[in-house]
């Protein structure tokens, strides 16, 4: 999500007024997302890095992670919105985690949709725990280093036991990925639109679905042993 500062900026609004709006877009792409089919929405919400920012900038953001927080609790838990974190929730404000955990732990039964929440997040501190924490495995013996692989180390990132992303979309035009999910977005498609995070719309994310669903996704193989059927015509 990305662009709230400069479509605040367009209209003369201090950078917060951008952000407020981004929580609009949040509320309407959450739902959006699940009307056309998608089963697990992860949003960048706020990186490890953005604690570099102004203090009242940081401050006003964590203020609205709470009131939004707040808010849909009762949303979610009406429309059937698994909530789940990822990211050093640890480093977040009190309040912040209380919330998280409670609306967390009334949600976690929904199994139809997940909308997950990336704060303060970074991938390569994801990595790192991820490491420390298999390290702690080897070292008690619960894994054997021997067995290492992917399969076995994914389990000790924040992601789990969460499908990894199809489709990483990134607004504002900026074509960086900026330490989001990096392991688990390795075969994911990208798509970058130069659509400012609060103008993002149902109509904006149906369009990058639509994209996504016309590429074809090899990993690693070639188009034939695809799509076997194609290639014979
Ligand atoms: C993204 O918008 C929101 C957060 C990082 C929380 P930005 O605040 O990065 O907006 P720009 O990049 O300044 O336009
Ligand atoms: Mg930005």
């Amino acid at each position: 999500m990305d662009g709230n500062g400069r479509w605040a900026k367009q209209r003369g609004l201090p950078r917060i007024e951008g952000h407020r709006r981004g929580v609009e877009t949040v509320r309407t792409i959450t739902f959006a997302a699940r009307d056309l089919g998608v089963r697990q929405l992860t949003l960048y919400a706020f990186s490890a890095e953005n604690w570099n920012r102004p203090a009242e900038e940081v401050g006003a953001l964590m203020g609205l992670l709470e009131f939004y927080l707040k808010k849909e609790l009762a949303t979610f838990v009406r429309d059937k919105v698994r909530l789940r974190t990822i990211g050093r929730i640890e480093g977040l404000p009190a309040g912040v985690q209380r919330l998280l955990r409670e609306t967390t732990e009334k949600t976690k039964d929904f199994g139809d949709y997940t909308l997950v929440l990336a704060l303060n997040y970074g991938a390569r501190n994801e990595v790192v725990d991820a490491a420390r924490a298999y390290a702690a495995a080897v070292a008690s013996g619960a894994e054997k280093l021997n067995d290492s692989s992917w399969g076995t180390f994914s389990r000790y990132l924040y992601t789990a036991d969460m499908p990894d992303p199809d489709l990483v979309i990134r607004t504002s035009g900026e074509t960086r990925i900026s330490n989001f999910l990096l392991m688990q977005a390795a075969y994911a498609e990208l798509i970058f639109t130069p659509v400012l995070w609060p103008d993002f719309s149902k109509a904006d994310l149906a369009a990058a679905i639509a994209e996504y669903a016309r590429r074809e996704r090899r990993y690693g193989l070639t188009s034939e042993q695809i799509r076997p059927a194609a290639a014979a015509k």
